[in-house]
């Protein structure tokens, strides 16, 4: 029986399962709880959030440790190269969360090109006086040129949707999809130049990286397309939130719809007061048969691991690469 520390409460039945094998120490407050410092040098196992913090510091202090199993598909929170330098597993919950993720982006886009949001604030502080030609009028989706950058699984899921609405899609990322990939996503590969050049709508789907962090800064932001769409569930340090604010504001973007912030849970002041900013609270995964199906991945991922087998999705201690959403 290994200690096992739990952050904070997941759905499902996973945390049932871990216990039914296993010593479980679970805390609302994550891993810089009182209760994790108090198990800490006998915990062999992890099940982290993407708000705990696992670094080299983290890790010396749990010299048992052998697995953090994130209830995440990115793995930003986690220092992966001080992971596999002590030879402790890393697992995120990839599949599971692909469709949820891209409903709300496609959503956000939707809410964003329509201006959905800003129309229900509108309608409940009495603003809606009468149909009118000339009212809200806002930014055409159907027919129109999505740009992916990271066509990784959620990627593809969108380009998907996409399709149902009858749009071209091009991506990009560091590597080409192979012919057939490329092919059922019909999908076109460009430089990310070229994409934010064309694309009427970009949706993010790259993972948070020293090369992604500020992709989109006030310079590329100033290279999209007038009348612009840009939608984030991916990372929030992808975009540099003052710059989107100022680009929302003087152009050349029309809007954005965003589930995810820089500093989560703080949202940049100028970004609040845009009309045109559609804003979730970092919802892209939250329907409930997909939390409880990320909860149990991370959870099945533990169980594997302290019985000796392989992880069902190790991120680590495999060859660094790009993890791709
Ligand atoms: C993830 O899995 O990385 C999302 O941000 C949370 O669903």
């Amino acid at each position: 029986m290994a200690k096992v520390f739990v952050s904070g409460t997941l759905p499902g039945d996973g945390v049932a399962a871990l216990r039914a094998s296993h010593d479980v120490v679970q805390a609302e407050e994550g891993v810089r709880s009182a209760a994790f410092e108090a198990c800490r040098a006998d915990v062999e196992a992890v099940v982290a959030l993407l708000t705990d913090r696992i670094d080299a510091a983290f890790l010396e202090a749990s010299p048992r440790l052998r697995i953090v199993a994130n209830v995440a598909v990115g793995v930003d929170n986690v220092d992966l190269a001080a992971c596999r330098a002590r030879g402790v597993i890393v697992t995120n919950t990839p599949d599971v969360l692909t469709e949820a993720t891209a409903d709300l982006a496609f959503g956000l886009l939707l809410a964003a090109a329509r201006r959905i949001a800003e129309g229900d604030r509108l309608v409940r502080a009495g603003g809606f006086t009468g149909w009118t030609p000339t009212f809200m009028l806002g930014t055409r989706v159907h027919g129109t040129t999505l740009g992916v950058v990271g066509m990784g699984r959620i990627g593809q899921a969108v380009a998907r949707r996409a399709r149902g609405f009858g749009m071209n899609v091009l991506y990009t990322q560091r590597s080409r999809l192979d012919e057939a990939a490329e092919r059922s996503a019909a999908a076109t590969y460009v430089t990310l130049d070229e994409l934010v050049a064309r694309a009427d709508f970009v949706s993010l789907h790259c993972p948070l990286t020293a090369a992604t962090t500020h992709l989109f800064d006030a310079e590329r932001l100033a290279r999209m397309k007038p009348g612009s769409v840009l939608v984030n569930t991916a990372r929030g340090p992808i975009i540099d939130e003052a710059a989107l604010a100022w680009a929302l504001e003087h152009g050349p973007l029309a809007a954005a719809g965003l589930d995810v912030f820089e500093r989560e849970p703080v949202v940049h002041p100028s970004l609040l007061t845009r009309p045109n900013a559609v804003l979730a609270p970092h919802i892209g995964s939250a329907d409930r048969p997909t939390r409880e199906a990320m909860a149990r991945r991370a959870i099945d991922n533990v169980l594997e691991v302290l019985a000796g087998r392989p992880a069902l999705s190790a991120v680590a201690p495999a060859p660094l690469s790009p993890v791709t959403a």
